[in-house]
């Protein structure tokens, strides 16, 4: 089969952006931005045509749709060991969205945050929008208290983990979240715990932050799980209700200058409610993944790598005598294949001698994306 069949090529190249389909030269395999080229539940789209059906889209609730924040509450519950309530969640326009407003409602200009190292760059590009300076602490598995706890002085504000962690692509076990829980309430710090990337966890159940840290706050999505970043649909879940209005209220949530299409959320209930949307769309995302990992394991040794808990990106290491936004730079425009470099403006200064390959699409273009890349370094004589 050729690659380009084995996924809806057409409708990606003219509307997968953000690095993807549409921004690439044509031949060019994309596997950089977090998105899927595989299409998602019909359930979703189903749910979709319906709540058009009579012609009406009024305003909607301010804080997010009930239905929409009972199916997070529920999934919650069933999935991620958390209990939480309708109240404390508030729907928001996207994981990244999310993010933003809790930085501008806790963060002044002057304060200090500590984030991972490396990390998603939204972490410490949100924090530094909202005037706050970024210190990186070095990201491990483990959590480890002596690594936090040097960096905290008086301007010390706040704490952001990614868990799962994106790019390293591991999950924290449940000491670790306790221990966090510790840390932050000793040092009286704000906490946020991006969970965007907690539906697609692969070696045990999923432990929200929440579960450990009730005056933790959380931030979820479902552009990774379930396939919809276009429709930009997320959460921000909080302590209790009365901080959520007060976000609400900071942030403009109840003057209609934020707020959530109503659309987007019936297709996010509608996956979270489904028994198979998230499944079925995850099912062929994994095996790629695996599939990925077996071949850079057994056919060659350019790029090392430590198989990730969770996500579906893979964080690669490169021989020392590359810079990756040089060997990106080649790979692309010789081997048409685009990766993320690991450069500070994507990831922080931690990033450096990596590379970053998402494998959320088909086998097939997968294999030629490999097939691509090993034939380079044959070639190249790397
Ligand atoms: C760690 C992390 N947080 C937030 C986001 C943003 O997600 P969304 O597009 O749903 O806003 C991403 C996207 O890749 C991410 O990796």
């Amino acid at each position: 089969m050729n690659y380009k069949t084995s996924i809806p090529y057409s409708f990606l190249k003219a509307n997968a952006f953000n690095l993807r389909w549409a921004e690439v030269a044509d031949n060019v395999i994309p596997l950089t931005a977090a998105d899927g080229d595989l299409p998602f539940s019909s359930e979703i789209s189903q749910a979709i045509i319906r709540a058009s059906e009579n012609n009406l889209f009024p305003y909607g609730s301010a804080q997010g749709e009930i239905h929409f924040r009972s199916a997070l509450v529920e999934h919650f519950k069933a999935s991620k060991s958390s209990k939480i309530e309708i109240n404390q969640v508030l729907a928001t326009n996207s994981a990244a969205a999310a993010i933003q407003d809790w930085c501008y409602h806790f963060l002044q200009p002057g304060d200090e945050v500590l984030i991972p190292d490396p990390v998603d760059f939204l972490l410490g590009y949100c924090a530094e929008k909202a005037g706050a300076k970024v210190v990186r602490i070095p990201a491990k598995a483990q959590w480890k208290k002596e690594d936090w706890a040097t960096a905290v002085n008086e301007k010390t504000k706040a704490v952001i983990i990614c868990h799962p962690h994106n790019p390293l692509g591991f999950h924290y076990q449940s000491e670790d979240l306790k221990n966090i829980a510790d840390f932050v309430k000793e040092y009286k710090l704000q906490l946020l715990s991006d969970e965007v990337w907690s539906d697609l966890v692969w070696d045990r159940p999923f432990e929200s932050m929440m579960t450990y840290c009730p005056q933790a706050w959380v931030v979820y999505g479902l552009s990774k799980g379930f396939g919809l970043a276009g429709l930009r649909i997320g959460a921000l879940i909080g302590p209790d209700a009365e901080s959520i209005q007060a976000v609400m209220n900071s942030q403009g949530y109840l003057r209609t200058t934020h707020g959530v299409s109503t659309l987007s959320q019936v297709a996010g209930t509608a996956a979270l409610k489904s028994a198979y949307a998230g499944s079925d769309y995850r099912k062929p995302i994994g095996k790629t993944l695996k599939h990925t990992i077996h071949r850079l394991q057994n056919e060659q040794s350019f790029f090392q790598l430590q198989p990730p808990q969770a996500t579906f990106v893979l964080w690669l290491g490169i021989q020392a005598n590359w810079d990756s936004g040089e060997l990106c730079e080649r790979l692309e425009k010789e081997a048409k294949v685009k990766l993320v470099p690991g450069l500070p403006q994507w990831f922080g200064p931690g990033a450096i001698g990596h590379v970053r390959m998402s494998c959320a699409t088909s086998i097939e273009v997968m294999d030629e994306a490999l097939n691509r890349i090993f034939n380079w370094i044959r070639t190249s004589g790397y």
